[in-house]
């Protein structure tokens, strides 16, 4: 179960918007000037040496093209039939010559969407010939060592029966068992990374925008692994979930503090993709509508909310394991916000107080990654987090979301390890509803329903 409940990532994007979107005054527009900063070569995702095989060279059935999961290796040997027919990374690259991508390349004057580096840094393992050690098709999208790190090196010692994944990891295999590595690795499309970006520009041209949660997202990727601890053993952890979603949010956090002190170091500004999307794109219902009647909590009528998705879900986590630090980072955050929210015009000080968190946030992923994952816990997560019904529900689309996504995430978890609840399931599907129309998002609505997860807990 679950992964079909996942469906929202699929559901229309903010793309709806173009329907809902209300006309805005001039004034409010993005300053003109400083497209993205010029991309860096697609290389620079892959620091590590070694060159590209591209992925036939994995696709054999008796390597990782089976038809069916096997169990004659440690892995499961269908992982290419996996990504090819179910994994949309497959189609990456495809997305840019469809009448979508033609159009946004077309609005940016970037030429043809399936040339322009700026597409392709993120849609295609795009790596110049030099680092190519046989040619391979940039028509293949998202590949095997888009994620994995390119195999010249490796792909002959790691069919061998004693191959060890520090070995193959010393030759250039990315560490994804390592999850924080991982996340970064998913981030640096899913995010942003220098050279890598999804800003308002795109994003006004028609690009869905970038939302991620590690747990919801491996979920719907679908995975074509079995999770294992660093010893190669299978984990066997019913709650990984809990793990993933709390290791995926500490890194999260940092990427998008680092993501937002680039945006305050060059490029437009203010940068609206930072923002609270909605707060700007809401369809107008007066005379009082349910954000007039909210006062605004934290912020002057009529600012922007600075987006705090990616903080207000998991300060419950980084609470449990270092309130002190998390202490220090609940302040950094809110300055953060205040800034941004004012529009402040200091970029300087923007950037260091982004900075300031993402240190923060660093600190706590390491510590996430020592800490154990129980039912208990997870429990505990999802009374706090259903707890905060009007916190979170006021401050905004984008957290109602990641709430939303959060709390499937530690549900299945729990429901993994024994806990199953039909009627926890039913109120947390009400939740997906509420967020599958972003321009018609209602806060009391949200609350309301979150209220209702709470009560199903036990
Ligand atoms: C920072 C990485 C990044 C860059 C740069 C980028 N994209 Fe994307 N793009 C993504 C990701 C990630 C998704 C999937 C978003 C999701 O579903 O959550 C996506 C989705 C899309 C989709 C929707 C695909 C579908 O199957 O519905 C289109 C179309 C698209 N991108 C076109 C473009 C074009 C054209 C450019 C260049 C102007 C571009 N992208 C640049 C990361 C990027
Ligand atoms: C979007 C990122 C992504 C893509 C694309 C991808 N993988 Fe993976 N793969 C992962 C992650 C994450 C894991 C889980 C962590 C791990 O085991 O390394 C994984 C695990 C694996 C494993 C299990 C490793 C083990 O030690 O148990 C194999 C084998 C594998 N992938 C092969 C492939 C092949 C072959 C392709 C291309 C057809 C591919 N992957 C494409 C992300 C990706
Ligand atoms: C090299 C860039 C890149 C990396 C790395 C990457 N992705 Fe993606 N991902 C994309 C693009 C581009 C798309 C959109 C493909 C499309 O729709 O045609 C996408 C789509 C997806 C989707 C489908 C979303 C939807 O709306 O249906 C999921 C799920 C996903 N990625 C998960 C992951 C996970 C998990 C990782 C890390 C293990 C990861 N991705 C790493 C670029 C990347
Ligand atoms: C500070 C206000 C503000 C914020 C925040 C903001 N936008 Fe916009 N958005 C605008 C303006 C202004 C336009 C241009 C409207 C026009 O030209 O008519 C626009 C245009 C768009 C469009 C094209 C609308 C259309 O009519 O087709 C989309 C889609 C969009 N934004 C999505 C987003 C998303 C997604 C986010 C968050 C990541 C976001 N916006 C954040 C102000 C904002």
């Amino acid at each position: 179960m679950g992964s079909d409940l996942r469906r929202f990532l699929s559901l229309p994007s903010l793309l709806t918007l173009a329907a809902l979107a209300f006309a805005l005054p001039l004034a409010a527009q993005t300053p003109l000037g400083g497209k993205v900063q010029a991309p860096a070569h697609a290389a620079a995702l892959h620091p590590d040496d070694g060159r590209y095989v591209g992925p036939s060279s994995c696709s054999a059935v008796a390597c990782h093209g089976g038809i069916e999961p096997g169990s004659a290796t440690r892995v499961l040997q269908n992982e290419y039939s996996t990504w090819v027919t179910r994994d949309k990374h497959a189609h990456a690259y495809t997305a840019l010559t469809e009448p979508l991508g033609e159009q946004i390349a077309h609005t940016l004057q970037l030429g043809p969407a399936e040339k322009a580096q700026r597409c392709l840094v993120c849609h295609a393992l795009d790596v110049p010939a030099a680092q190519q050690a046989r040619a391979f098709e940039i028509a293949d999208g998202v590949s095997c060592e888009s994620c994995h790190g390119p195999a010249s090196r490796w792909i002959g010692p790691h069919i061998q029966a004693n191959a060890e994944h520090a070995q193959m990891v010393a030759l250039g295999l990315y560490d994804n068992r390592n999850l924080v590595l991982r996340t970064e690795r998913c981030l640096t499309c899913h995010l942003g990374a220098p050279g890598l970006s999804v800003d308002h520009e795109l994003i006004a041209a028609g690009h869905p925008d970038l939302r991620f949660e590690l747990d919801s997202f491996t979920a719907v990727e679908p995975p074509h692994w079995v999770e294992k601890n660093a010893d190669g053993h299978p984990l066997n952890d019913p709650l990984f979930g809990t793990r993933a979603w709390a290791i995926g949010q500490a890194v999260e956090l940092r990427a998008s503090m680092q993501r937002l002190a680039r945006s305050a170091h060059s490029g437009p500004w203010p940068e609206f993709s930072e923002m609270d999307c909605i707060s700007c794109h809401h369809s107008l219902t007066g005379p009082l509508s349910w954000r007039q009647t909210s006062g605004y909590p934290g912020h002057r009528a009529g600012d922007p909310p600075y987006n705090l998705s990616r903080y207000v879900l998991f300060q419950q986590i980084a609470d449990e394991v270092d309130p002190s630090t998390n202490a220090e980072l609940n302040q950094a955050a809110s300055r953060v916000a205040r800034l941004v929210t004012s529009m402040s015009a200091d970029r300087a000080a923007v950037a260091t107080a982004a900075d300031h968190a993402a240190d923060l946030a660093a600190k706590l992923s390491t510590e996430l990654q020592n800490a154990t994952y129980d039912r208990a816990r997870t429990e505990r997560l999802l009374r706090a987090i259903t707890a905060q019904a009007n916190t979170i529900s006021l401050d905004g689309e984008r957290t109602a979301e990641q709430a939303t996504m959060t709390i499937d995430s530690l549900y299945i978890a729990d429901a993994n390890a024994g806990g199953r609840n039909p009627e926890t399931r039913a109120a947390i599907d009400g939740l997906y509803k509420l967020v599958s129309n972003p321009s018609a998002y209602s806060a009391p609505q949200f609350a309301a329903q979150l209220q209702r997860v709470h009560q199903t807990l036990r």
